[in-house]
């Protein structure tokens, strides 16, 4: 590592998203430590009541914590996100890694969901993936950015790529009826809610380095 490295911290234990995040943000002279890297066990609660204020609270979190690595605290990057189901009145929403109650995982979270829509029609079932990035420089500075994703959920799984409920959605950006979890990861980054969060985080970033 240079004396010109910057290090990264992703507030986040998630290892599909530290993928995405490091396949799409590339930035100079940039590396990025997970929270297991720093040495971060715990997890704050995630209380607020929107994504960008999760967001935010994993970023400060970790921004804090990572004093204990490096001694001054690392530029953090947190996401929050989830799927809003229009039929559902915006549900799961921020509660969506625990949709099917605390411990649930993926599988859980996608049976409920698609017995929470067994009535509704195809056409009535559109949803959108949505991600707040917070980034937290080393001076304590704060950005926040958004990224949506359009689509519908299908009647039942398909695909083996992704996570959590990409098997379920069916993007409008895909012609060819594929879901998420059947795009490669570089074609779900190109659409996804997360890619273009980043994309945006990223423009601002180089903004500033000019
Ligand atoms: P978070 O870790 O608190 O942000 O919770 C995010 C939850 O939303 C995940 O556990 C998934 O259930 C869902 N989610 C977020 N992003 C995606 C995605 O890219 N694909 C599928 N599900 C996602």
């Amino acid at each position: 590592m240079s004396a010109q490295t910057r290090i990264i911290a992703l507030a986040t234990s998630n290892a599909h998203k530290v993928r995405e995040i490091a396949a799409v943000l590339t930035l100079p002279a940039c590396e990025y430590r997970t929270m297991a890297d720093l040495g971060i066990t715990e997890e704050p609660v995630e209380d607020a009541c929107s994504f960008e204020g999760n967001a935010l609270i994993k970023a400060r979190f970790v921004f804090e914590r990572s004093r204990v690595f490096s001694g001054v605290p690392c530029a953090t990057i947190a996401d929050d996100s989830g799927l809003e189901v229009d039929a559902l009145d915006g549900a799961p929403g921020i509660f969506s890694a625990r949709y099917a109650g605390e411990g649930a995982d993926d599988a859980d979270n996608r049976r409920k969901l698609l017995e929470a829509l067994r009535d509704t029609v195809p056409a009535h079932r559109t949803a959108r993936f949505v991600c707040a990035m917070a980034f937290v420089d080393e001076d304590g500075h704060e950005t926040m950015v958004r990224g949506t994703s359009e689509g519908t959920i299908t009647l039942s799984p398909r695909g083996e790529g992704g996570f959590g409920y990409d098997p379920l959605f069916l993007p409008d950006d895909v012609s060819d009826g594929r879901t998420m979890a059947e795009l490669s990861p570089a074609e779900k980054n190109a659409i996804s809610h997360r890619g273009r969060a980043l994309r945006a985080l990223q423009a601002i970033l180089m903004q500033r380095e000019d």
